[in-house]
């Protein structure tokens, strides 16, 4: 049994329980997306649906898709108990979107998702192909280097995890202009229709600064690994120490039992016409599963498909495995059962993830 370490990343612990601490912010985010009845929206890397949700409550159509099947189900999960039948969340990879065919969806969304996936210029080719000529795609990435919380998080990680393989690029890569501009050129969009901007997001959570942490600790995927790391190294009470101190001095509540800490980040905008969508079709016509249909991507694949779930560079290898997507449709949408192909294995590579 081979494992996908992007996915496994994901899959440990229970981010449902940092992304409790994200939601006011998800939802101020959604506000500012110009969300109108009936459009069609993908919530990339969506988690549990913390702006999935608040975009199906506007009255869009939403697919959330992620690579972690707990927070698919958690996600769906949250879709019933709302009464949403408008928003439904499927298993799925940013690099290969191939049960999706071009030109979809009005709005991408990717909120701290896709930035961690692997090979980050099919996630730019990827999201560039199901967009709508005049749609949008709009992405949030941690900085690189950062005074704030996330970026300060990994810089002491890091210090506490062994280096990465060679090959390794950083998800916070997506947070430097000069990349993100790169990555779609690659796509065929122009750098005039990518627009920049820093925002926050502020992280409430109702306990003190190091119950954050211990929260980060018990159930955030990469702070568990960078954990393991220090314990490996009987280095985890200097990890505790320093990420108290972190959590500690960015805290801005002016209560002792509560924590509120805002965090910069990365607002990227891109416009999607025409002329860039043809751009990225045309890259695409050697995919074999490509459908030949010119329509929308509203019709349920078949039954069972090929789906290559983590295809990454560094330190790779293959193998066959089938995963189970829950059945059910997004706005028209059926994901029922996937074959995933190839299963590559890239070591330590997603345990800087922030
Ligand atoms: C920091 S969480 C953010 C989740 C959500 N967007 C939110 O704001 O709460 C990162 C998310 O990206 C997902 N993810 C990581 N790698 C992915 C990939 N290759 N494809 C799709 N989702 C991925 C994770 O499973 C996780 O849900």
């Amino acid at each position: 049994m081979t494992i996908n370490p992007n996915k496994a990343l994901w899959e440990k612990g229970d981010f449902t329980r940092i992304a409790e601490s994200m939601r006011e912010s998800g939802e101020a985010l959604v506000t500012t997306l110009g969300i109108t009845d009936g459009l069609d929206v993908l919530d990339l890397g969506c988690g549990d649906g913390t702006t999935a949700l608040p975009a199906a409550r506007l009255g869009a159509n939403v697919l959330g898709v992620d690579i972690a099947s707990n927070l698919v189900e958690a996600g769906n999960a949250r879709a019933r108990s709302l009464g949403l039948s408008n928003c439904s969340f499927h298993e799925g990879d940013a690099s290969d979107l191939s049960e999706l065919e071009d030109d979809s969806f009005d709005l991408v969304v990717s909120i701290f998702g896709a930035m961690f996936a692997p090979r980050p210029f099919d996630v730019a080719k990827e999201v560039v192909r199901v967009t709508r000529p005049g749609g949008r795609i709009v992405m949030g990435n941690w900085i690189p280097n950062d005074p704030t919380l996330v970026a300060q998080i990994l810089k002491i990680s890091s210090s506490y995890s062994p280096p990465p393989p060679d090959g390794f690029v950083s998800p916070m890569t997506w947070g430097v202009e000069d990349n993100v501009i790169e990555r779609f050129a690659g796509a065929g969009v122009p750098e005039e229709k990518i627009s920049f901007e820093r925002d926050t997001y502020t992280f409430n959570f109702p306990g003190a600064p190091s119950e954050l942490v211990a929260a980060f600790r018990t159930y955030y995927g990469p702070t568990m690994n960078t954990f393991e790391a220090a314990a490996a190294n009987g280095r985890e009470a200097d990890l505790q120490a320093e990420l108290d101190d972190l959590f500690n001095s960015q805290n801005a509540s002016p209560s002792e039992d509560a924590t509120s800490i805002p965090a910069t980040f990365l607002r990227i905008t891109v416009a999607v016409c025409a002329r860039h969508n043809g751009n990225a079709t045309a890259q695409r016509l050697d995919h074999t599963r490509r459908s030949t249909s010119t329509g929308r991507a509203l019709s349920p694949p078949p039954h069972s498909i090929t789906l290559p779930i983590h295809p990454c560079g560094a330190n790779s290898r293959s193998t066959s495995a089938t995963v189970r997507a829950p059945a059910g449709r997004a706005g028209g949408r059926g994901f029922e059962s996937r074959r995933a192909r190839s299963l590559h294995i890239c070591s330590a590579a997603d345990r800087t993830g922030a």
